[in-house]
């Protein structure tokens, strides 16, 4: 959306910019436990996105004025690296946007966290963007449910997020940093595959009601292809356990 300079064609002949389909998602690699110090890691590489997340606690809630006496707080920074993708120059710290995407992850992990059984403490799930390509909340949300689930957080499911757009009139998954920025609309979404529930949904654009329905039914085959991605990493955690965490991605 809002992309500078002429619009490509996004769509010709029925294959995307990359030579994609519609319904087919970027090339989607995850690692789990790739950082020693932080209690929960894990690494995604989605499409030309490069994404880190390291997770904390439960651990004592500071300041003590966030602390709640019935749960855990979930506290989230999404960062980007400032030498992750051409706009991105790092000046000023946190903005507008890197505090909305925190927001947005915080408050999905919120549902889905049995905070319940960890009063008083803080639950720190960090994100970092090290290349950016279009996508990075939802590389971000499928980074951090890897990394809580290797810091054995118990968590009622196991979320993952896609994106869905309008490019040239079509509903595609996943756009890719042209489609995002040059597309009609852009509606990233975050499912709780166990109960369905909708647990991130944003929208740039318009789309009609059936356009919505089509994009919901497009993310939500492509959550499978993530989850089915995020339970072999976790999996790979436990049944290849190392001793040295250092990332190695082929
Ligand atoms: O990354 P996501 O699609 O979740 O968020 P966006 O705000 O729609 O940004 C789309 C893309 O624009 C990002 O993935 C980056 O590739 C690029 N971008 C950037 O390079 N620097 C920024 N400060 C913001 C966005």
């Amino acid at each position: 959306m809002g992309g500078q300079g002429e619009k490509p064609a996004l769509l010709v002949g029925g294959r995307r910019v990359d030579g994609r389909g519609v319904e087919d998602v970027r090339p989607l690699k995850i690692v789990a436990r790739v950082l020693n110090d932080a209690e929960g890691s894990a690494y995604v590489e989605w499409g030309k996105n490069k994404v880190l997340a390291g997770v904390y606690g439960p651990r004592e809630c500071i300041p003590r004025h966030d602390q709640s006496l019935y749960r855990a707080v979930v506290k989230c920074r999404y960062n980007m690296a400032p030498f992750s993708g051409a706009e991105e120059h790092g000046r000023s710290g946190p903005n507008r946007r890197s505090k909305e995407i925190s927001k947005v992850i915080k408050e999905a992990f919120e549902n889905v966290i049995i905070s319940e059984n960890f009063p008083k403490t803080e639950i720190s799930i960090f994100v970092e963007v090290l290349q950016s390509d279009g996508g990075t909340r939802c590389a971000a949300v499928t980074a951090a449910a890897v990394a809580l689930a290797d810091a054995g957080i118990p968590m009622k499911d196991l979320i993952g997020a896609v994106a869905v757009c309008k490019i040239d009139g079509q509903m595609a998954v996943d756009p890719g940093k042209e489609e995002d920025n040059f597309g009609e609309s852009d509606m990233p979404i975050a499912f709780s595959p166990r109960t369905g529930d909708v647990l991130l949904f944003q929208m740039d654009g318009l789309l009609t009601r059936e356009e919505l329905a089509r994009g919901l039914e497009l993310a939500r085959k492509a959550s499978m292809k993530i989850r089915e991605a995020q339970m072999e990493a976790i999996r790979k955690v436990y049944d290849e356990p190392k001793e040295d965490r250092f990332l190695l991605i082929g």
